[in-house]
């Protein structure tokens, strides 16, 4: 693995990852798979192991089958990991895949079979503090370290996956030509029976209240953390050093506060403004 980026398309990636792009970018998806896609950090997992929990009616065991990231393969990592493009082309349908790609990057087939996508935005203080903190032990992608640095190199786009920016509203756009769900981190905080709902709705499936409510129990931050087919504690270690720190951190709104110091934030703010001018995309928290 090399600690090391490299640009792709316009777009900052893990260099170990761009080497694979043409298979990436040729990836098939097929009638009724469901992708769930993100900026790096926004809560991808929460969402994963809810839409399993939906298509599988909150059986518990079935949900259990395999680790969060063999259950739902991520696009990317393919050529890096198990399982690899000739187990996810035997998955039967329909598949739930994962991608932190932006919406111009994903692969076109996604968009010919019209599959549904689910997004996932969290507000950006968040999310560049949760990516930080990820990106002392995720090992392809640069050492993070001073976080000064790192909050320059997010605003600017120069961190895996690119610019947060172009990517939350990318989808935001696309909303109106393709079949996005568009959701909230902190809606599903603040509301998780609600947000369940509204998902399930977007994948037709018809669920009682009971099995909402246990849904909701079952993904909550503290079963996640518990539970290992869950918590990513089996990651291949190659890739996500966990001696030090566990992937499921502390799922809270608002711990931007413990990293920015109130002359970032106001620097923050103002690039912010700049570059989110003209959007009508509106986060429900973050400051
Ligand atoms: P923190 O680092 O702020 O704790 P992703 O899956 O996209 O990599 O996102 C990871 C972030 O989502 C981490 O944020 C993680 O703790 C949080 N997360 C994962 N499962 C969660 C849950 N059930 N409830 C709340 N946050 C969760």
């Amino acid at each position: 693995m090399q600690r090391r980026l490299t640009v792709v398309e316009g777009m900052a990636l893990a260099y170990d990852i761009a080497k694979e792009w043409e298979q990436i970018k040729n990836f098939q998806a097929r009638d009724g798979d469901i992708l769930i896609d993100t900026y790096p950090k926004s809560g991808t997992t929460w969402m994963q192991e809810i839409v399993d929990l939906i298509m599988h009616d909150a059986d518990e065991q079935a949900c259990r089958r395999g680790p969060v990231y063999e259950r739902i393969p991520f696009i990317e990592l393919f050529h890096l990991m198990k399982p690899g493009i000739e187990e996810v082309n035997r998955m039967p349908s329909p598949r739930i895949l994962k991608s932190h790609l932006p919406v111009q990057l994903v692969p076109q087939s996604f968009w010919e079979h019209n599959c549904k996508v689910i997004y996932v935005a969290r507000n950006a203080r968040d999310t560049v503090t949760s990516f930080y903190h990820f990106d002392h032990i995720l090992l392809f992608h640069p050492h993070p370290d001073p976080w000064e640095k790192y909050l320059e190199r997010f605003m600017k786009g120069d961190v895996g996956w690119g610019s947060w920016y172009d990517h939350v509203k990318g989808f935001w756009e696309a909303q109106g030509k393709h079949n996005i769900l568009y959701v909230f981190f902190e809606d599903v905080k603040k509301a998780p029976l609600q947000e369940i709902r509204k998902v399930a709705k977007f994948l037709g499936k018809n669920l009682s209240e009971e099995t909402i409510e246990k849904i909701g129990r079952l993904s909550s931050f503290e079963y996640m953390k518990k539970n290992p087919m869950a918590n990513y504690s089996d990651f291949p270690k190659e890739i996500l050093d966990q001696s030090e720190a566990g992937f499921m951190r502390k799922g809270k709104v608002g711990d931007w506060k413990t990293l920015f110091t109130v002359q970032q934030n106001e620097l923050f703010e103002e690039d912010y403004q700049r570059q989110m001018a003209g959007s009508s995309l509106k986060f429900p928290v973050g400051k």
